[in-house]
């Protein structure tokens, strides 16, 4: 009976979590919109997000169309060089996070601070550790940077505007805190009900 009720439980864990919408998010490391957006990101999303969604980000954006080159994804970044490396700091410290929860609080951290350059604010403030840093710093001044970079760019469409998510591949523009968004999704009812957005 105990196995049985056991099995049941991981069954339906197992379910909701497929369930879930597969939702992307796709940023800029140098955009004042990502920027607002990401520190516009309450608490009560970061709280409620295992329930809502399967949330990834995608640090790559738009090409800079006036300086277009084919192979200038290292270079070519709608805010500047600088941002690309900015983008490989967000890819390489994605890359650390042992899930959605701690991504989005280390984008959102990311944001919070004020751009300087080598992005070494964000580094020192938004990784755990002393390992995490070094490790992030290494990642982004070499061939693992450069190869999660093209990875990214590689998976973002032609993009209207940034920040964009997209919710089960339905791209759209993102104005306000993702959580909001998602909430308004019909399934989301039931989970969102209580949740108050300070
Ligand atoms: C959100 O959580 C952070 C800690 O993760 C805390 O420092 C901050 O005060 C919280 N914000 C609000 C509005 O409760």
């Amino acid at each position: 009976m105990i196995n049985i009720t056991l099995i049941f439980i991981t069954l339906t864990l197992i379910s909701n979590a497929q369930d879930l919408p597969d939702v992307k998010i796709y940023i800029e490391s140098r955009c004042p919109d990502t920027a607002a957006m990401m520190r516009g990101i309450s608490n009560a999303t970061i709280d409620s997000l295992d329930q809502l969604a399967n949330v990834e980000f995608i640090p790559s954006g738009k090409l800079n169309s006036n300086s277009y080159e084919a192979n200038t994804y290292i270079t070519n970044c709608q805010h500047s060089e600088e941002e690309c490396y900015g983008n490989m700091i967000l890819a390489c410290g994605l890359q650390l996070q042992k899930d959605q929860v701690s991504s989005t609080k280390f984008v959102r951290c990311f944001f919070k601070e004020a751009y300087k350059q080598n992005f070494q604010e964000q580094i020192d403030k938004c990784l755990e550790n002393t390992q995490q840093k070094l490790l992030v710093k290494a990642c982004a001044n070499g061939p693992q940077g450069i190869e999660l970079l093209y990875a990214n760019r590689l998976r973002t469409p032609n993009l209207g505007y940034v920040p964009s998510i997209a919710i089960n591949g339905q791209m759209q523009k993102l104005k306000e805190d993702f959580g909001k968004v998602l909430c308004s999704l019909s399934d989301a009812q039931a989970i969102c009900k209580d949740i108050k957005w300070v």
